[in-house]
């Protein structure tokens, strides 16, 4: 693989296209889900039909898995029974999502080339028994997969069923690292392209220390496998993973072209993973090169689940740069790969699928259709159970489906979530930097910070947006960045230009510590930030278990509580207020030191947030400056609906005046919420039927969800 193809470049940004409604329908919320048919008998597929109509599907993923079935061995092909499926599929007016079927090499291609097989940290070999066995960097497997890819495009080009193509599968799900040989010279090449000569690498990689200092480029191997308890260079395993994402770019952009030169007309995504913690690609990225964003997000058991939903769903909403985008999996109910796999309560498979349409998502699909009866996945929950039709989770199903359907007809489809007054920050880099094991403390994290400001924003009655850092942040009325280790000069600039023309800045602790190749800003922490946010500070106090007697917590005088983590902030500018201070034993040092602070920087404001407070800290801590910094609500007609208890959501129309209000139960009790439009759908609601068609009053049940529309002017 040359350089040409695996070049550390973002590429020309592609035209958002959505796939368009089969012949004779009306856009429709599209709704379905990944539907693996030669897991079943024919006669299963007529059944499978009748009850996808029941539950008003339009679309559905399928061959995801297939290139066993669809090429048997290296020159047979097979397409009469996808051909069938999808003649059945069509004829019920059900669009097809049509994946590459690339996902997963045949056994005999494995047989055939070894060599296509990724290789682990050690070298040791990657074996078939699972799926997604294969190296992007293999010259072998691209070929192999351009092939199925051409054959697939000319195959079905003139289908008019298939109105979208499914690329791969979760790019990077299992093979995300690849150790081989040909990994190793595409990094090579990525190196060349991105440093052009091998001191740079050197001065980027920082390796005069433990005399890493290499003098050709034949030198650079990957992170390989190094011994327990040592420590890899920080930069190049940053570097590393920026490449893995490039290389797997690189190769899905193969498929993708290879497909698009035969049917230019069909749009065509691959869906992320932007769910819990594995955000595994640089997807605000990779969003550039897709025609429409499409997402998989798999819930968060406990108390996070709906905060985290929306917050994942947001950041997709911020990659896809507020355009309507695809959920492409999610499940009915519960997993098959946590270790105790709970299921949703009553009315989650409802709530969880509004939410994500509250945030911008225009297709509602679940992995998977009918439950697996064989294979790792038999566990695995989905739209028919293995109970069947007579099942609470079917009725469910079907209610989503006509749930979905009014929302179609009332205008929310192509409709956009409104802008929020605040933008949280998110950076794909600081997070894979900050997972290296040499740093203060492993509780310094880059996922869980975020999602905690916009939790305790919600506390607040904010819905916020997530931004990726490459997006438009600096277009909002307040922005928090929240642990972003990794500054470079550029976006600091950006802050500084933000903050000084009147923006409102939420800095927190572990935030603007390294530039982008994860070298430290000298002269004193936040080094990118310090003039901005008017705090100097010279060590951390990271906070652990280790002093018996003294608890692995220090309070604050305003009453919030900070864990893992304190910045000891030696010094404020004349600038600079202190909103609160710690109070612990004198013998720490901590006694009296600011904890958080607000600086004036030229028309702006900037709040330093020194310590892990998590979402209560924060909400008791920003609840009070929201009002005085002029933030304390939501543009939007949800404004004084908002409170701790309910998350509300808008989507706006293409006219700009209707407004389609979302509002969530975000407790286990009972919540009432005032209607101030017309009832569209709604669910585990009492009063609803009363409300229809009226405003009113609507008491949400937990999970409870009511959805409205409205030209009320928005209140501001
Ligand atoms: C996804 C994958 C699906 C299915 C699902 C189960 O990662 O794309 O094929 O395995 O997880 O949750």
């Amino acid at each position: 693989m040359t350089s040409k193809n695996v070049a550390p470049t973002e590429g020309t940004e592609r035209t958002y296209r959505f796939p368009r409604p089969l012949a004779g329908h009306q856009p429709t919320i599209w709704y379905g889900g990944d539907y693996n048919p030669e897991q079943w008998p024919e006669e299963v597929w007529d059944d499978d039909i009748r009850l996808m109509r029941k539950a008003k599907v339009s679309v559905v993923s399928l061959a995801i898995f297939s290139w066993a079935r669809i090429q048997p061995g290296p020159d047979t092909w097979d397409f009469a029974w996808l051909d069938k499926v999808i003649a059945k599929l069509g004829a019920a007016g059900i669009a097809v999502d049509l994946a590459s079927a690339t996902a997963s090499p045949a056994p005999w291609l494995t047989n055939l080339h070894p060599e296509i097989l990724p290789r682990d940290a050690r070298g040791d070999v990657v074996w078939p028994g699972a799926r997604q066995h294969w190296r992007p960097t293999s010259p072998v497997f691209r070929t192999y997969a351009l092939e199925m890819c051409r054959r697939m495009a000319e195959h079905y080009k003139d289908n008019p069923y298939v109105v979208s193509w499914h690329v791969s599968n979760e790019y990077g799900c299992h093979n995300f690292f690849d150790y081989s040989d040909d990994a190793q010279n595409a990094f090579r090449d990525w190196a060349k392209v991105k440093y052009g000569t091998i001191d740079a690498v050197n001065d980027a990689w920082g390796t005069d220390f433990w005399a890493q200092r290499m003098t050709s480029f034949d030198q650079i191997i990957p992170p390989k496998f190094i011994g327990e308890g040592n420590f890899m260079n920080p930069t190049k395993l940053l570097d590393y993973k920026r490449f893995s994402s490039d290389a797997l770019k690189a190769f899905y952009e193969a498929e993708r072209d290879t497909l698009q030169e035969i049917t230019p007309d069909k749009p065509l995504t691959t869906n992320f993973m932007v769910s819990g913690e594995s955000v595994v690609l640089d997807y605000d990225d990779w969003a550039r090169q897709v025609d429409f964003v499409s997402n998989d997000h798999y819930f968060t058991p406990g108390t996070r689940h709906l905060d985290e939903l929306a917050y994942a769903s947001s950041l997709v909403d911020g990659m896809s740069r507020k355009k309507p985008w695809w959920l492409m999996e999610q499940s009915t109910s519960a997993v098959n790969w946590r270790t105790v796999n709970y299921r949703k309560r009553p009315g989650e498979l409802l709530r969880d699928s509004y939410a994500h349409v509250a945030m911008g998502a225009d297709a509602v699909c679940y992995f998977q259709w009918r439950q697996s009866a064989a294979g790792a996945e038999k566990f695995h929950s989905s739209m028919v159970p293995h109970a069947g039709e007579d099942s609470q989770v079917f009725r469910d199903v079907c209610e989503l489906g006509e749930g979905l359907g009014k929302l179609s007809e009332a205008g929310v489809v192509g409709s956009t979530l409104a802008k929020s007054r605040v933008a949280v920050v998110f950076d794909g880099d600081s997070k894979w930097a900050l997972e290296h094991t040499a740093t203060p403390t492993q509780a310094l994290q880059s996922w869980t910070e975020p999602l905690d400001w916009f939790t305790a924003l919600l506390d607040c009655g904010v819905t916020a947006d997530v931004v990726p850092i490459r997006g438009e942040w600096d277009s909002y009325d307040a922005v928090v960045l929240p642990t972003v280790y990794l500054l470079s000069a550029a976006n600091a600039e950006r802050v500084r230009t933000y903050v000084r023309n009147g923006g409102k800045v939420f800095v927190t602790y572990g935030s603007g510590i390294s530039n982008e190749a994860d070298h430290i800003w000298l002269g004193g922490y936040p080094g990118a930030l310090r003039d901005v946010t008017g705090v100097r500070i010279e060590e951390f106090n990271p906070l652990g278990d280790d002093f018996p007697g003294v608890d692995a917590k220090v309070k604050l005088d305003n009453g919030a509580v900070a864990r893992d983590w304190i910045d000891v902030i030696s010094s404020t500018a004349s600038t600079c207020e202190v909103l609160a201070r710690y109070k612990a034993d004198e013998d720490t040092g901590l006694n009296d030191v600011p904890a958080i602070t607000l600086n004036q920087f030229g028309q702006g404001q900037a709040v330093y947030v020194g310590a892990k407070l998590g979402s209560k800290g924060i909400a008791k801590s920003i609840a009070p400056l929201l009002a005085r910094l002029g933030l304390a609500s939501r543009a939007g007609v949800d404004t004084d609906a908002a409170g701790a208890d309910v998350m509300s959501v808008t989507r706006v129309a293409a006219d700009g005046k209707t407004r389609f209000v979302f509002q969530f139960n975000r407790t286990r009790h009972n919540v009432a919420v005032q209607v101030r439009g017309t009832v569209l759908v709604s669910s585990h609601a009492v009063n609803a039927a009363g409300a229809a068609g009226e405003s009113g009053e609507v008491t949400l049940q937990p999970a409870g969800v009511v959805i409205y529309e409205t030209d009320a002017v928005p209140e501001k």
